[in-house]
């Protein structure tokens, strides 16, 4: 099976007008690459970079979603707005997400379910912190996050990215092995395939400090299909090396 890669700058809360229109110009001059390469901005600068990027071989999204169709939700944004820019990905669940603002399994799952209603792609992460990890329950917690998801989506579970990132590894520089990382995705993928026929076509990411030298390491491991960037994805020459160790 040959999955196209998938490399998704994830911005943060980063940015400024000046920057990403210079962030985004370099990266538009190293393209194109082999696999497929999407930036995730905050959400007022979206429009601005769906501008940028029209005709470019590079997707854009969104780092969150209301799980709500509309109404009276003050702050947020729903995935009907982000639609009707074009928007392609939306990261749900991000370990920032879920730690910062109490978002759980089930929330998560509700959001993917309003990107997908909107026919755009979620970007579920999962993972597991430190603490999680030492008391030997990865495979629990992470096979505990996406069954939320399996479970409301069904059958169309298949049409989502899962990216799995160790909370112990973002913005730390305390990488996962590509063992460890390969390890968790043959669990991810495995309880896909219980789920759907398609868990073989499926995208399954990596993240957590990934840089332009351990990326091609990563990469090349059977269950990874790509990564999902961030302090590296500030920085065009940062982020272009990576998406060409996806080549
Ligand atoms: P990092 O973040 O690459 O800065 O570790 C990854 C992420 O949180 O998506």
């Amino acid at each position: 099976m040959t999955r196209r890669k998938l490399v998704v700058g994830n911005w943060k809360m980063n940015g400024s007008r000046a920057a990403n229109a210079e962030l985004l110009a370099g990266l538009k001059a190293a393209g194109p690459w082999v696999g497929e390469v999407a930036v995730c901005s905050p959400a007022p600068y979206l429009g601005e970079v769906a501008l940028s990027l029209q005709g470019e071989a590079i997707h854009w999204g969104a780092q969150d979603v209301s799980a709500f169709e509309s109404g009276a939700y003050t702050g947020e944004v729903s995935a009907a707005m982000l639609a009707e820019f074009g928007c392609h990905y939306v990261i749900v669940g991000h370990s920032e997400r879920r730690a910062y603002h109490a978002e759980s399994d089930q929330l998560v799952a509700d959001k993917a379910k309003a990107v997908l209603a909107h026919r755009m792609t979620p970007i579920v992460c999962v993972g597991e912190t430190l603490a999680e990890r030492e008391a030997g329950q990865t495979a629990e917690v992470v096979k505990r996050q996406l069954s939320a998801v399996i479970h409301t989506l069904k059958s169309c579970i298949s049409q989502v990215v899962v990216a799995y990132e160790p909370v112990w590894a973002i913005g730390t520089g305390k990488t996962a092995s590509p063992e460890q990382a390969q390890e968790v995705h043959a669990l991810l993928r495995a309880q896909l395939q219980a789920a759907t026929e398609h868990a073989g076509d499926m995208k399954l990411l990596y993240g957590g400090s990934v840089k332009a030298d351990n990326a091609a390491d990563l990469f090349s491991r059977a269950d990874i299909d790509g990564g999902l960037i961030g302090g590296a994805s500030l920085k065009a020459v940062d982020f272009a090396a990576i998406c060409r160790a996806a080549g």
